[in-house]
């Protein structure tokens, strides 16, 4: 059997340093043709007149749930919800139950995702005080995370000589959540009692922040170890990435772009996020931090919670937000605002994701490439729904909000999984391939 062909016409393509109105050809997984002649003999032509075609979006950060906790999420609603969104890579964090501490834990979320997942898949491997020997032998994985800080779930990793050993000791990649347990829980103490969720953003503040960032660059510096800061939520943390070496980069999520401490009195605990919302002086530092270089990547820390479960008084609602199936539109919208370019977005969506964490064939529009690709149409206007959300938790806490500029149609390596507001619940994704050799962000262009 040959190859299915799809021939995509007359898009503005967002190519690796170019945008330009050129066709794109489809063969089986791969982008085989670029420029590809009109005639070209395909199975399925799309004329996408007026639309921009861009590569599929990478998040480098989603809480996905299962195993474990599939009353919040599954990989089943997830990745629909991907697919809407435009995502069709994501990495995937390991605070499920049980938590994703091993390789053979590692292994069965691969499986789990090989027979559930719309999109293409990778799992980090969580670091504990005590599992050392894991995180050196990992493999299949982009990267260790550590919880330099407690968020959901139990992993955490506070100790020095645990953080030493981790740095001095493990070859790949690490990624943090970086917020001081000593300071949360001193400000814990001192806001006992309270039960306003603003109260939140006093408890996990700026200082939080700040010192277990300095930790964390500490290590890596020392170590020389890659070392990717996680969802960035100060002003001053851009400050300390300025002087970063070449070999630490760092992300932010659209809520801590977006979202402040005076949006708490209309959303409450929906914003309720680790780490917290900051002030509206941050929103424009990172905005800042973003367009300086100093922030590389936007990605989501998708972490849905259940409506009941988030409508808890202070402090026993959880932490954590969905927006996978929002974030592409969010940031076209900013751009359509002119907050941004286009080619930004893609870079900070897709290709840098790509380089950060090594992954192959993936983030750019090239030949040779996966068929991870997104339509979007930039003159389309729609409110996001609580119920038209499809990851399981069924609420966003943009409900309500009208943005310009919306994925139409989404390719996961070559097969469509999403059109005209249509899952097509058929296909699967891959697993990423993280070639680690290749150095990350810095080291590729
Ligand atoms: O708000 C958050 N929720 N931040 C995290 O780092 C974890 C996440 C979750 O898993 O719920």
């Amino acid at each position: 059997m040959t190859d299915h062909r799809t021939l995509i016409r007359n898009a503005t393509v967002v190519l690796p340093g170019q945008t330009s109105r050129t066709s794109v050809l489809i063969e089986g997984p791969r982008i085989v043709a670029l420029d590809a002649a009109v005639h070209t003999a395909a199975d399925e032509v799309v004329d996408a007149t007026g639309m921009h075609l861009l590569p599929g979006l990478i998040d480098d950060q989603v809480h996905f749930r299962q195993p474990g906790l599939t009353h919040k999420e599954d990989l089943a609603h997830a990745t629909r919800a991907c697919a809407k969104g435009g995502v069709t890579t994501f990495l995937e964090m390991p605070n499920t139950v049980p938590a994703a501490t091993s390789q053979a834990r590692l292994q069965e979320k691969l499986a789990l995702a090989a027979e559930h997942s719309l999109v293409n898949y990778g799992f980090y491997i969580g670091a504990t005080p005590r599992n050392l020997d894991q995180l050196k032998q990992a493999t299949r994985t982009p990267g260790i995370k550590i919880f330099i800080g407690s968020s959901t779930g139990d992993l955490l990793v506070d100790q020095q000589e645990a953080l030493e050993r981790i740095f001095a000791e493990t070859r790949l990649p690490i990624a943090a959540h970086c917020e001081d347990e000593t300071t949360v829980r001193a400000n814990q103490q001192r806001f006992a009692g309270v039960s306003d969720v603003a109260v939140h953003s006093k408890i996990r503040d700026h200082q939080a922040a700040c010192i277990a960032t300095q930790r964390a660059f500490d290590l890596a510096r020392r170590h020389q170890h890659r070392f990717h800061l996680l969802h960035v939520s100060t002003g001053d943390e851009t400050e300390l990435l300025a002087d970063a070496e070449p070999w630490i980069t760092a992300e932010v999520c659209p809520h801590h772009l977006l979202f402040n401490i005076q949006d708490y009195p209309r959303l409450g605990s929906l914003i309720q996020v680790n780490p917290a919302v900051k002030t509206p002086e941050d929103n424009r530092r990172l905005w800042q931090g973003l367009q300086r270089g100093r922030l590389q990547v936007v990605a989501t820390d998708h972490a849905p919670h259940t409506w009941e479960e988030k409508q808890r008084p202070y402090p026993r609602s959880p932490s954590g937000l969905p927006s996978v199936e929002n974030s592409l539109a969010l940031m076209l919208d900013q751009m359509l605002r002119g907050q941004c370019t286009l080619e930004q977005v893609v870079h900070w969506m897709c290709e840098a994701p790509a380089r950060v964490w090594d992954i192959v064939d993936k983030g750019f529009i090239r030949e040779g490439y996966d068929a991870d690709l997104v339509l979007v149409d930039l003159n389309r206007r729609q409110q996001v729904r609580n119920e038209h959300q499809l990851t399981k938790c069924g609420w966003s806490p943009w409900h309500g909000t009208e943005l310009r500029g919306w994925p139409v149609r989404t390719w996961v390596r070559g097969q469509s999984v999403y059109q005209a507001g249509r899952i097509d619940t058929r296909g699967r994704g891959g697993e990423a391939v993280f070639d680690h050799a290749r150095g990350g962000y810095w080291a590729t262009g």
